[in-house]
């Protein structure tokens, strides 16, 4: 069993790595799943669980049901098991059940506490820390949301064995982004040690460094951005599919590379670096391919994003453990760059 304490200004919060503890709440509680995951785990988990009453509730599986009618159907199910401000949510499921109830437990009666449970590999390493809570609508992914920090998250890699090649690979994406843009031993280690084989060390390390961060910057004005790497594109990457398609770590994945292709061209990555990111990538099945539906639509997208002030914001790698935002890219060299993907 592994401990962390994240500590930011709004607080603290614990991440608890290892076999799932009983966990006791002295409070009324909603444990809200997706119907996959709840029809694989609610049950177990239940076992786990004791408080003063528990409810539960069952959304939609996947990004394309990350909206606001399944937010209305979690807030429902909080007055129906009459929640108070003292009560609080479980997610029990990946991230798109992590941001919505998160989300739901940050606008309901202004704001009550949630716990995760990440069932995925993604929301293991990256989505059931660090706050980030919110749905995607028309204009695009996660425009919608808050910033609500969990009360605590329970990581037990046991999910994981139901979970398919595909999903975590997914989830891989997310954790070979933070060494590629923060921490050039975590991509040193990840060449020397398969993730498979070293589960929990890998989830931990990358856990790590996601506290790292958001410790030091929780409302992403800085050091934040470096998760958004491969990001922007990713986003039109997965509204381009009606978010239905591709799962968000595989459109991250490919976001990556079209990121690196960028850098690469701006003269911000030097071509041994950017070989070596690439062979990472690769050596983790991420090099997918991907072909641009509509450059002109796809760039609208990232003309959207939450991250931009003028222009569209890249996030860029600059070398192993290091990058730099660029807002001045123009958009000439970057559809010649996406022309790769056309
Ligand atoms: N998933 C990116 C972040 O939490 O900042």
């Amino acid at each position: 069993m592994m401990c962390l304490e994240i500590t930011t200004r709004q607080g603290s919060y614990f991440v608890h790595l290892g076999d799932l503890p009983q966990i006791t709440l002295d409070c009324r509680v909603l444990v809200v799943s997706d119907t996959q995951v709840g029809q694989l785990y609610l049950n177990s988990f239940l076992d786990h669980l004791e408080a003063t009453h528990i409810s539960t509730h069952l959304v939609p599986v996947g990004e394309a049901f990350k909206n606001w009618e399944s937010v209305e159907s979690i807030l429902e199910a909080g007055f129906r098991a009459r929640l108070g401000r003292q009560d609080c949510m479980i997610a029990l499921g990946g991230g798109v059940v992590s941001d919505m109830v998160g989300f739901a437990s940050a606008i309901y009666k202004r704001g009550i506490d949630f716990y995760n449970v990440p069932t995925t590999l993604l929301a293991q390493v990256d989505a059931s820390v660090g706050g980030k809570t919110g749905i995607n609508n028309a204009h695009g992914k996660n425009l919608i949301g808050a910033f609500h920090a969990p009360k605590g998250v329970y990581i037990d890699p046991v999910f994981l064995k139901s979970l398919e090649a595909r999903a975590f690979k997914a989830g891989v994406a997310e954790m070979i982004k933070k060494a590629i843009c923060l921490d050039a031993s975590y991509f040193e280690w990840l060449h020397t040690h398969p993730i498979k084989t070293h589960l929990l060390e890998a989830i931990f390390k990358s856990v790590q460094i996601k506290a790292r961060v958001v410790e030091a910057d929780e409302h992403e004005k800085g050091l934040r951005m470096g998760l958004n790497y491969g990001h922007t594109f990713a986003h039109a990457i997965e509204k381009e599919g009606d978010y239905s398609q591709l799962l968000h770590g595989e459109a991250v994945g490919i976001g990556m590379r079209m990121a690196n292709a960028l850098a690469l061209e701006l003269g911000l990555l030097d071509p041994t670096a950017h070989t070596r990111v690439e062979t990472l990538l690769r050596a983790y099945g991420l090099d997918l391919s991907y072909k641009i539906k509509n450059m002109d639509m796809f760039y609208a997208t990232m003309q959207q994003d939450k991250k931009n002030s003028a222009g569209v914001r890249f996030i860029l790698p600059t070398g192993i453990g290091s990058f730099e935002m660029v807002d001045d890219v123009p958009k000439n060299v970057v559809y010649e760059v996406l022309r790769i993907w056309a």
